[in-house]
């Protein structure tokens, strides 16, 4: 089974409007002379999706993320954004999970829960963030910490509606550190998610997932973690402010094909 590769840029709170134009024109020039083999997202903030999303209309392998969305449809929420909304938009993916909405929005397990599910019900694609903090890597219990990321958040779903989530291994301690998993760590975890995956739901569903690497993801790293087995792309964060960065990210990707 070919699983979808993916380059995934997470602008977090970054550009200002100007800024964010150029940095997607920067991408989007070259990504259309690019073959489609890889499927390149770009995650702006927020108040630029709906230009972005325009901008890269006729380019078929490039999709656009939303960083969050709310877990209701509508409502008295001041200053959130649903799913709905961003469906209407024509956004294809939302980002769920982030080890910094988890942290800085006390996003639960629960609160998860419930995203994933509206995200779902939308008409969204789901790239769904997990990954552990330094002190449970250096207690070696990470597979257990992951799994209850992942059996309390999104497990939920059905093997049909499972089919729209791509997953993100970000190990908090290799996000914006520098300090990234070597290749081999990446790769035991992403092996081990996919077993999980094919234990909750079947092999073939396991087979299919793109599960992304994140975490202080670069050019010079790149190759290497794409070149295991399970590593079907990345989720980059500060190098996807980068053009050239992000552009040599996504021809490591392609090269390792
Ligand atoms: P980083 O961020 O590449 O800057 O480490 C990754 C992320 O948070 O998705």
């Amino acid at each position: 089974m070919k699983r979808q590769l993916i380059v995934a840029g997470n602008w977090k709170m970054n550009k200002n409007l100007m800024e964010a134009f150029t940095l997607a024109s920067g991408v989007l020039v070259k990504a259309k002379k690019m073959s489609d083999q890889v499927e390149i997202v770009l995650a702006p903030p927020a108040p630029y999706l709906h230009t972005i999303n325009s901008m890269s209309k006729d380019t078929a392998h490039v999709n656009i993320a939303a960083q969050n969305c709310h877990f209701e449809p509508n409502g008295a929420y001041t200053g959130e954004i649903s799913a709905e909304m961003l469906h209407s938009m024509n956004i294809a993916y939302v980002i769920l999970g982030h080890s910094e909405r988890r942290k800085h929005f006390q996003e639960n397990h629960e609160i998860l829960a419930k995203k994933v599910s509206a995200a779902i019900k939308a008409g969204m694609k789901i790239i769904f963030c997990c990954g552990e903090p330094l002190e449970v890597r250096a207690s070696e219990t990470q597979e257990r910490f992951v799994l209850q990321q992942l059996e309390e958040s999104l497990f939920h779903l059905t093997e049909v509606e499972m089919k729209q989530v791509v997953v993100a291994y970000e190990p908090i301690w290799a996000i914006g550190t520098g300090k990234t998993a070597s290749p081999a760590q990446a790769q035991e975890m992403h092996q081990f998610i996919r077993k999980q995956l094919a234990t909750k739901y079947t092999p073939k569903l396991a087979d299919a997932c793109s599960i992304l690497y994140g975490g202080s993801c670069n050019p010079s790293n790149a190759a290497e973690l794409f070149a295991q087995p399970d590593v079907d792309g990345g989720l980059v964060g500060g190098a996807s402010l980068k053009p050239e960065d992000f552009l040599q990210i996504i021809q490591a990707r392609a090269k390792q094909t």
